[in-house]
């Protein structure tokens, strides 16, 4: 197969049909030194485009340099296919405060995320200066990438804290089939898709009017919101079929809105929250998941989500430690992540089964022209 293409108008990894492995890794600049991050960032450049393509992070990388220094590419990768790689960037609210003379490019969107009822946030698990996330259909690949990019950055990075994913539980376009989180539903069926064009534009990328003056350089940009949700899966295992059903609006097996009689159901038939079921009742009930996330519940408001399920082993306690890592990339977090996290926050009947345990938000610039790189770009 074909490699993502790594430069273009955005950057890969946001509309790329979602992969089916991710490490996401964040990251504080250590160096007080504005010319070695804008270094690196060209370097970074430099690795991200190449293991892209499949090649290795730097030429000769692994044995070409000779016995007597430690190779430029640590190896684990070289026999293996390009596997859709994407390698996305993404900058902090930190990054600005001025450190490396970038606070004038702050774009106005850019501040931390509110707290919401119910947070448990670790903040060894919370924020960053940048992040990284590298999907591919090989768990390796993607953890090879991330691994390269932290060695080049030695010195002038660290590593605040970092995700692995092993299964998609979204998808990002309409080729895809939708596949299911660990509670057992498939997630993604309204997600916005690559091929909703008219979505994109209003929903996930920065227009030019967004950011004006110095913030210029994130139009074509999205805000990528991450949290690491724990989803208490031993409590769900034993909780009935109908009102695991109940709870997010939808059926189990087919994934259809519940107001659709069984033989009837549908993936991708629209919901229906004016339906009604034997006892007069909504049957997508007042406090289910999706009816609290749907657009004609926040003023039109959508996100494109792309998380990955997780298990981190387990909490000492006898319970796995598993979840969701939600990821979501908006035009502006504050007026889409934010209002439809206070809804869900709230009033949705599955905070009862979750633990929002970590938080970010970074902004992700657009795409790279033909000779330009991440360091030129924000600089
Ligand atoms: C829909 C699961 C957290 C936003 C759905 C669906 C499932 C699901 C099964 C229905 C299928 C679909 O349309 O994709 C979960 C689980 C979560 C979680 C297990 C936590 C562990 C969140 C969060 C947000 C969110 C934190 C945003 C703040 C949405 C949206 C929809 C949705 C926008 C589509 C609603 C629609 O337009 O029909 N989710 N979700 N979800 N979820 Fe979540």
């Amino acid at each position: 197969a074909e490699p993502v293409p790594f430069r273009g108008e955005h950057q890969a990894g946001i509309v790329t049909p979602a992969q089916d492995r991710m490490h996401f890794v964040a990251l504080d600049v250590v160096t007080k030194d504005p010319a070695e991050l804008r270094l690196l960032l060209k370097e970074w450049t430099r690795a991200a485009e190449r293991m892209t393509y499949g090649a290795e992070a730097a030429p000769g990388g692994v044995v070409g340099g000779g016995p007597y220094q430690p190779p430029a590419d640590t190896g684990e990768a070289l026999d293996l296919p390009p596997s859709n790689l994407t390698i996305t960037i993404g900058y902090g609210p930190s990054l600005f405060d001025g450190r490396f003379g970038l606070a004038g490019r702050k774009p106005e969107a850019l501040h931390d995320l509110p707290g919401f009822v119910g947070d448990d946030l670790d903040p060894a698990r919370s924020g960053g200066d940048l992040c990284i996330q590298a999907c591919a259909d090989d768990p390796q690949v993607a953890v090879h990438a991330i691994r390269n990019l932290i060695r080049i950055g030695l010195g002038v990075i660290s590593v605040r804290w970092s995700q692995l994913g092993f299964g998609r539980t979204s998808s990002t376009s309409t080729s895809q089939t939708t596949p299911r989180n660990l509670f057992g539903f498939k997630d993604g069926t309204a997600n916005i898709k690559a091929e909703d064009s008219d979505a994109l534009t209003k929903h996930v990328w920065v227009d030019p009017a967004d950011v004006p003056g110095n913030a210029a350089w994130m139009a074509g940009g999205s805000y990528l919101v991450t949290r690491r949700i724990r989803m208490h899966i031993e409590v769900w295992d034993r909780t009935p079929l109908q009102e695991q059903e109940d709870i997010f609006g939808r059926d189990k097996a087919v994934g259809a809105s519940l107001h659709l009689p069984v033989d009837k159901r549908d993936e991708f038939a629209p919901l229906d929250f004016e339906a009604k079921g034997a006892d007069n009742q909504p049957r997508i009930p007042m406090a289910a998941h999706v009816r609290l996330a749907h657009q004609s519940q926040l003023g039109g408001i959508r996100i494109l989500r792309r998380g990955y399920n997780f298990t981190d082993g387990s909490d000492g306690s006898g319970h796995l430690d598993a979840g969701l890592f939600f990821v979501a990339f908006v035009r502006d977090a504050h007026k889409q992540f934010v209002p439809m996290q206070q809804a869900l926050a709230r009033a949705d009947v599955l905070n009862e089964y979750i633990e929002h345990t970590g938080s970010a938000l970074f902004a992700a610039p657009p795409g790279l022209g033909t000779d330009d790189d991440w360091g030129t770009q924000l600089f």
